[in-house]
């Protein structure tokens, strides 16, 4: 048995101006005609011994995220509602202490929102491999073969692999050691080394296990959120953690909270395709493209442009003799960026934010 826990509480600032705070991209129908979450609740949904998902989402979103599970006939185990971010550690532990109220033996299996996976039978596989080594008091996560210095992920250094009485189909290995969001030349130099996986994001514990190492090693979030879950009130079916206690959490990712400094990571390598969708550039990858290698939707003209993704929602966009470029025009907002430049659009909104 095991707990698909859906993390949907992140802004999608690297997909502006479609993705917005009060419109996330996990909630738009980015990649085919259902929602990312949808997509991800289904994928949940298809493993075998599955149980009921646990969503962890921010408030705002709250009727958005109920419609989204009700059209494609999903009833949620439960649906935490937070106030205010404190990014996944706290997230987590939400989803985590509502288990142990079930088994504190509980698998859980962390799914963000807005990932697209091409491959169903090899997750399955994977995800039955990583519940082996959870059982073994592992903190598993899935690995990705790396293809470039990518700075926006964590690196993992894989260790040996992990002896199991009854094998799994997949080998797990230990994590040596893990690196969150490594700078350019820290990533050039994992990759130029060799034996280094991305993180995938997806992880795979038990509650009890999750809970233990927050206690260990950040005591500050596992005090702040377990009093948040204690004071929890319910309103419309959904669950509300205690706004001052939660609010008084550390804001921090599991990834520097957890996984970089726990001795019992593990990694399962992943045999299906992934792609996280962070960024309009890896949405031109995963694209149907024309044989310009472009993405081109809405009402547009476009001549002598290669390998682009222009995204046209109201009004006629025309572009001309340009290559590798974004233009996506929406309502209220249109951005022009190069495809290189991705990862400097958060930094941008930032500025837009501080601005306003
Ligand atoms: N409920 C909740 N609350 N969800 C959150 C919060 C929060 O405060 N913050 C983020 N999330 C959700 C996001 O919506 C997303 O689905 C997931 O948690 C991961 O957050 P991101 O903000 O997308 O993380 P990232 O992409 O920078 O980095 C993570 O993913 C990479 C792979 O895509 C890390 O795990 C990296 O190590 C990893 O390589
Ligand atoms: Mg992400």
């Amino acid at each position: 048995n095991i707990h698909p826990i859906i993390l949907s509480g992140g802004s999608g600032t690297r997909l502006w101006p479609l993705s917005r705070a009060n419109y996330p991209k996990q909630l738009l129908p980015l990649v085919g005609k259902e929602t990312m979450l949808q997509v991800t609740l289904g994928r949940a949904a298809g493993l075998e011994n599955v149980q009921a998902p646990i969503l962890v989402c921010n408030s705002e979103h709250r009727f958005l995220i109920q419609e989204q599970c009700e059209a494609i006939n999903i009833k949620p185990e439960a649906i935490y509602l937070e106030s205010i971010g404190r990014n996944t550690a706290p997230a987590i532990a939400l989803a985590a202490f509502h288990l142990t109220q079930i088994d504190e033996n509980a698998l859980m299996l962390i799914l963000p929102a807005d990932h697209v996976i091409d491959d169903q039978d090899a997750f399955a596989q994977a995800v039955e491999t990583a519940k082996i080594a959870a059982q073994e008091e592992y903190l598993v996560t899935f690995g990705i073969t790396p293809s470039s210095p990518e700075t926006g992920y964590g690196y993992i250094k894989t260790g040996d692999a992990i002896k199991f009485k009854a094998p799994p189909v997949l080998t797990a290995y230990r994590i040596q050691s893990f690196f969150e969001k490594p700078n350019l030349e820290t990533a050039t130099a994992y990759l130029q080394e060799g034996g280094y996986m991305w993180n995938s994001g997806m992880f795979v514990f038990t509650a009890k296990n999750y809970l233990q190492e927050l206690q260990r090693h950040q005591p500050h979030i596992f005090t702040a959120v377990h009093q948040a879950w204690l004071e929890r009130t319910t309103d419309l079916g959904f669950i509300l953690p205690d706004k001052d206690a939660f609010t008084a959490s550390p804001s921090d990712s599991i990834d520097y909270a957890i996984m970089q400094v726990t001795s019992r990571a593990a990694v399962v390598p992943a045999q299906f395709g992934w792609n996280d969708v962070g960024s309009w550039d890896s949405l031109w990858k995963i694209a149907p493209k024309n044989s310009d290698g472009n993405f081109i939707s809405g009402d547009t003209l476009v001549l002598n442009t290669q390998k682009s993704y222009i995204r046209a929602e109201n009004r006629l966009v025309t572009v001309i003799g340009l290559d590798d470029i974004i233009v996506i025009e929406t309502a209220d907002a249109v951005l022009v960026m190069h495809k290189s430049k991705t990862q400097q659009l958060k930094d941008a909104i930032q500025h837009l934010e501080l601005n306003q």
